[in-house]
């Protein structure tokens, strides 16, 4: 039977996602904003918001989903998966209650705890600020502080890091939070697991380091992620196998507490001197970890879906051994003070070897131009990180003017700085 796949979303991820599933499957794709790549590979686009699950549900019955997969997490806390299930479209995404798994940091740490489940730091939640603030105080450490809420990964402010115990507590009294978790600070190399899960069953991809920071040498403010990159192996340089095997653990852990979960659910750790410890979990793909994922999965990911949808067991995964880099190009000035309006000159033809995926950009008559979003991202894979990377630079050296790219990520001198990081910790 063909499968008519519903892709809600229109980021770099889904780009992805739908690079994945279009030649398996008639996709259709709905998202706020037009993504050209998707829509090239796609039957049909639609602009819907992510968050409006009445309005996705009416389109998914127009063109007769069969089954549905679910890009942002703030499609899923606006139920769009509840939506659509009720409507009988079989989702490959948790529903809302089950997402709180990454919308509520308290829920988490809490989940965490409850079920014993391994790699918990040491937490606690405040609803009163100034109890928080008292915590900051008398606490014999650093402390991350988060907002139990969605932030895109720009809340959280670290104590030691990014900020001063007074900062801190500036930042809690200014922001008018109504929850906050403060949670021992976490010290090392973070990285991100993604596990496809349905059915009782977890399949782990390898694992990817996402940089989160602005600007080169991992400085600036957080962004939703300025690049990433994967090794050959399941692991990174800077960690062991057994590593890796630990963090599955915890996910696997994490998918039994939990009952009955399915879709991606993404691990992001802190592989510290004693081992990975969770920084958080999220219910979807990474952006943009899922351009490092998809492009090297063997395995049709279509063949993922519908043995989920079928209650059989999932596919064991293959992946190519390649390592992969991933660059986004966003505007200048992001993301505090970002310009929008500069032409993309690179298309997939230009791209050469590396694929190209869009995320926020403006069609115009005489071409793409950027927003104040990421732009696009190009991934390299090849037979190691640095051969990946350079294939990424070549495709990036037509991206035209007005950009800002980490051009350091997958770099060598990057790669190592990280191994000794975790050299350093460890002795
Ligand atoms: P999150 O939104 O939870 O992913 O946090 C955003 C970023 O804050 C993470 O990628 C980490 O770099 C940092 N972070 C979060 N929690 C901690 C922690 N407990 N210790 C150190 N850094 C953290
Ligand atoms: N790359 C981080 C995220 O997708 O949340």
């Amino acid at each position: 039977m063909s499968e008519t796949v519903l892709l809600v979303g229109g980021g770099g991820r889904e780009h992805a996602i739908a690079r994945a599933l279009a030649p398996d499957c008639t996709l259709f794709a709905c998202a706020s904003n037009r993504n050209p790549g998707i829509a090239a590979l796609a039957a049909g686009f639609e602009n819907r918001s992510e968050t409006d699950p009445d309005a996705i549900v009416e389109y998914a019955e127009s063109i007769g989903a069969t089954l549905a997969i679910i890009g942002p997490e703030s499609a899923l806390a606006a139920g769009v998966a509840d939506a659509l299930e009720e409507a009988g479209v079989y989702t490959f995404g948790p529903q809302s209650t089950e997402a709180q798994i990454e919308t509520d940091k308290a829920y988490q740490r809490s989940f965490m705890r409850e079920h014993a489940i391994p790699g918990c730091p040491d937490f606690e939640t405040f609803e009163d600020i100034e109890a928080a603030c008292a915590y900051i105080d008398e606490y014999d450490g650093d402390l991350a502080v988060k907002p139990a809420g969605l932030t895109g990964g720009k809340g959280v402010k670290v104590i030691g890091d990014q900020v001063t115990p007074e900062e801190a507590k500036t930042y809690l009294r200014e922001s008018e939070y109504d929850r906050v978790v403060l949670e021992e600070r976490l010290v090392g190399e973070e990285f991100t697991i993604q596990a496809f899960v349905a059915n009782g069953e977890v399949r782990t991809a390898p694992a990817v380091q996402d940089h989160k920071r602005a600007y080169e040498g991992d400085e600036g403010p957080n962004t939703g992620g300025m690049g990433s990159y994967s090794d050959t192996t399941t692991h990174l340089p800077f960690m062991t196998s057994e590593d890796y095997a630990d963090a599955v653990e915890i996910i696997e852990a994490t998918v039994d507490a939990l009952e009955g979960y399915k879709g991606v659910l993404y691990g992001q750790f802190m592989l510290t001197a004693e081992g990975p410890k969770v920084i958080e979990f999220n219910a979807r793909f990474g952006d943009p970890e899922a351009m490092n994922t998809l492009p090297v999965l063997e395995t049709s990911f279509l063949d993922v879906l519908v043995a989920a949808r079928e209650g059989d067991r999932l596919p064991e995964l293959l992946f190519t051994s390649q390592a992969t880099v991933c660059k986004y190009a966003v505007p200048e000035g992001y993301p505090t003070n970002p310009n929008a309006g500069a032409k993309i000159e690179v298309d997939e033809d230009a791209a050469g070897d590396a694929l190209l995926f869009y995320a926020s950009v403006d069609e115009r008559e005489d071409g793409l131009y950027t927003t104040t979003s990421r732009s696009f991202a190009v991934v390299g894979r090849g037979e190691d990180i640095a051969t990946a990377e350079t294939i990424s630079e070549d495709a990036l050296s037509a991206a035209g003017e007005g950009f800002h790219i980490r051009h350091d990520i997958g770099t060598a001198s990057l790669v190592q700085s990280r191994i000794d990081h975790m050299n350093e910790l460890q002795n």
